[in-house]
């Protein structure tokens, strides 16, 4: 579900036209819709509200300034796995006590900087680790809260690079580690074990492994219970997948309930880390045609000014986003085709960006309206790991970000200048 919906073959993002914020910010340029990404936050609160819950935004999907301040006034917590995104979440004016910090290599210097900033929790990958949060926080003379995060050895049945809970994969402890260190853990005195934490994967479209990992973890709890530990917390992590070509995403309800019974059991207050679902049907990418072109064996090309630097999924994941003129000569109405319409005469055409590279596309033969140079072309649903994975690849400046709330829209990053990539220069 999204405001991104063409009146007239004309495409708006809530009641502005995407053209104009395309003339005003330049291309490419991100567009998120602020009601867009607010309901899919609140739909989750909602689904998990029959238990004592916090959803911590996971602010590696997208950490725009202006998203993290919108979402903090809506009582998000937030999820990290860096010191520069904990930088971020409090800049923006996120409290420390609802950030949950995870990630397999956290240094010194970020486990010090959390520590002093009195997040809520840590969510600890590794023996190694949490032993070094006893040194650190025992050195600053502070107590840290850890979460261990627990690797169920769960298929989530999405793609592989996004397969965060099998047992080959490096994150997590594997549960009967996590036991083991939790005893260890008994004469720890400043990291103080206060939960488990579980994240299986991402882009995941079946209830079945989320309700089997959580029953391996809450099997887990009620063990370190008895050794003693005061578990109150629980995060059982985001993934919750969403509408990329097939409408297959599950609605978030369904996952609440069929994980609710689990969740209720553990007499625990319930964290949640969802990224993609807030904002990934909430952001979308607008790129101009530059040029079209055929190639030696008739294959048609689209080159336009954003490419795998600017959303690199494609090229990643092999990922489908949906591709459509901002304006249709056909005057559709409604959602972006997928799959175009019937009897529509169309273009099959590689959709490629300006990199030098052969992997730098975003479609390879996609059907689509004809388009010709100066025309403005829209990705949908990249709000999700799309500006956030952006790079300066190739020296190309970073797009800038709007944010569209009802009639009105902001620029809330500014495109990068070429004084901005040489600026770290000596
Ligand atoms: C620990 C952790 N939590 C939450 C997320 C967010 O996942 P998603 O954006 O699929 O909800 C991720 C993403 O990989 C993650 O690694």
């Amino acid at each position: 579900m999204d405001y991104f919906n063409y009146k007239n073959g004309v495409l708006y993002c809530e009641g502005v036209k995407v053209e104009e914020i395309a003339r005003k910010a330049s291309t490419p340029v991100y567009i998120y819709s602020a009601r867009t990404f607010t309901r899919h936050f609140l739909q989750i609160k909602e689904s998990f509200g029959s238990v004592p819950s916090t959803v911590c935004y996971s602010l590696k999907a997208n950490s725009n300034h202006d998203i993290i301040k919108r979402l903090n006034k809506f009582g998000a917590g937030f999820d990290i796995v860096s010191g520069g995104e904990l930088f971020r979440a409090l800049k923006a004016g996120a409290p420390a006590n609802r950030i949950v910090y995870a990630g397999v290599g956290k240094t010194d210097d970020e486990i010090e900087y959390a520590i002093k900033n009195k997040i809520l929790c840590f969510n600890s990958e590794s023996e190694e680790e949490v032993e070094n949060i006893e040194r650190i926080a025992r050195k600053l003379k502070k107590t840290a809260q850890i979460c261990l995060r627990v690797n169920p050895d769960v298929d989530p049945h999405t793609h592989v690079y996004i397969t965060t809970g099998k047992k080959e994969n490096k994150f997590g402890i594997d549960l009967i580690r996590a036991e083991q260190l939790a005893i260890r853990m008994k004469s720890y005195r400043f990291a103080r074990l206060k939960g488990l934490h579980m994240h299986i994967g991402s882009q995941i479209l079946e209830v079945a492994p989320y309700v089997e990992a959580l029953g391996k973890v809450v099997g887990l709890l009620d063990k370190l219970r008895a050794m003693g530990h005061q578990m109150e917390l629980l995060n059982i992590g985001g993934g919750f997948g969403i509408f990329y070509k097939e409408k297959t995403a599950r609605p978030v309800e369904e996952f609440a309930t069929a994980l609710m019974p689990m969740l209720k059991k553990s007499n625990c207050h319930i964290l949640l880390e969802p990224g993609r679902f807030i904002i990934g049907n909430a952001g979308i990418l607008v790129t101009k045609v530059l040029y079209t072109k055929q190639s030696g064996d008739g294959r048609v090309f689209v080159i336009c000014d954003a490419g795998m630097n600017t959303l690199i999924r494609p090229t990643l994941y092999g990922a489908f986003h949906r591709i459509w003129p901002a304006r249709d000569a056909a005057k559709i109405n409604g959602e972006a085709p997928a799959e175009p319409p019937e009897g529509r005469a169309l273009l099959t055409a590689d959709i490629v960006g300006p990199i030098c590279e052969s992997g730098d596309f975003f479609a390879k033969e996609r059907k689509m309206p004809a388009v010709k140079r100066g025309d403005l072309l829209v990705v949908f649903s990249a709000g999700a790991y799309g500006y956030s994975m952006s790079s300066n690849y190739n020296s190309q400046p970073r797009p800038a970000e709007t944010v569209v709330d009802n009639k009105k829209f902001r620029i809330t990053a500014r495109r990068e200048k070429y004084n901005d990539i040489t600026k770290l220069s000596s």
